[in-house]
């Protein structure tokens, strides 16, 4: 019973369609009818001959690989910007290229700071140029260089938050070498700074850092030589080693390496 009456409707659109097709107001919708509502008398020819003229046009597009062709906007193809090294009439001096805004540091060079002024901070801060990464490297950076930052709690707190981004990961929250990395098992066991640093003087400290030491990589990349220093002093601190070792054997060196506010 159902069927019949879903059938006539299945059946009634296609019959308007094709009803809609036969009409004589179909043909306005056609291009021929819409050209003719225009005032163009339009044939079978015309057509013929727009579809010429687009073929024609389409096909002049430059088959050439070393020639453009017709650009379509070309400002975005061919900048008009100044050469960096032409002249411009723009700037008092004439010049394109720009001079560095006063007080630019360029990377890699010393800041002029008094307040690290100082041979073992430019010697740390240049360690790759003083110090090699060879065991002669290591041994002289040990002999000679000095934590040249100032010991206080800020420096401290900054070494502190170095160590949290950077170092925790495997060295651990206590310094104990239980990190996160280590004790879910995607690192090999790392030892406790309480045997990393102990007799170890801080320039070997930097220098491993620095360069990194076996399975551990270089952070020179990541921590300036500031931030390097400032980190021995918390890692120093964190395993009671170096400076803050109770009964160290050089107590007299250590104490002097100490600067305190
Ligand atoms: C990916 C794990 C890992 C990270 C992260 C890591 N270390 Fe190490 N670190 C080690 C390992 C392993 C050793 C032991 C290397 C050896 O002597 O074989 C080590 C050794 C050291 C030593 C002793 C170097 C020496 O001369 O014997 C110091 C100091 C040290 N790390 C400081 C740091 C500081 C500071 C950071 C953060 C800036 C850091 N480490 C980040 C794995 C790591």
């Amino acid at each position: 019973m159902n069927k019949n009456p879903n059938q006539s409707v299945i059946a009634s659109p296609a019959n308007k369609m094709s009803g809609t097709k036969q009409s004589p107001n179909s043909k306005d919708t056609s291009i021929r009818g819409l050209l003719r509502t225009d005032g163009i008398r339009t044939g079978s020819k015309s057509v013929l001959a727009m579809t010429v003229v687009a073929v024609a046009l389409f096909s002049s597009c430059n088959t050439d690989p070393q020639k453009p062709g017709w650009a379509y906007f070309p400002d975005m193809a061919y900048s008009q910007a100044y050469e960096t090294y032409s002249a411009n009439p723009n700037f008092e001096d004439g010049q394109t290229a720009r001079q560095p805004v006063p007080g630019t540091i360029a990377r890699g060079v010393l800041p002029d700071n008094p307040a690290v002024d100082d041979e073992a901070f430019e010697k740390s801060y240049f360690l790759k140029k003083y110090y090699p990464e060879t065991p002669e490297g290591y041994e002289a950076a040990g002999a000679e260089l000095k934590n040249p930052v100032t010991l206080n709690d800020q420096t401290l707190a900054d070494g502190k938050k170095t160590y949290e981004i950077y170092c925790m990961v495997c060295h651990g929250e206590k310094g104990d070498g239980q990190g996160s990395i280590v004790q879910g098992g995607a690192f090999p066991p790392v030892s406790p700074y309480s045997t990393l640093l102990k007799d170890k003087q801080e320039g070997k400290m930097f220098h491993s850092i620095t360069y990194g030491r076996n399975l551990m990589g270089s952070y020179a990349p990541l921590v300036s030589a500031e931030d390097r220093w400032k980190v021995i002093y918390y890692i120093q601190k964190l395993s009671g080693m170096g400076r803050y070792q109770s009964q160290p054997a050089d107590s007299a060196d250590a104490s002097a390496n100490a600067k305190t506010k």
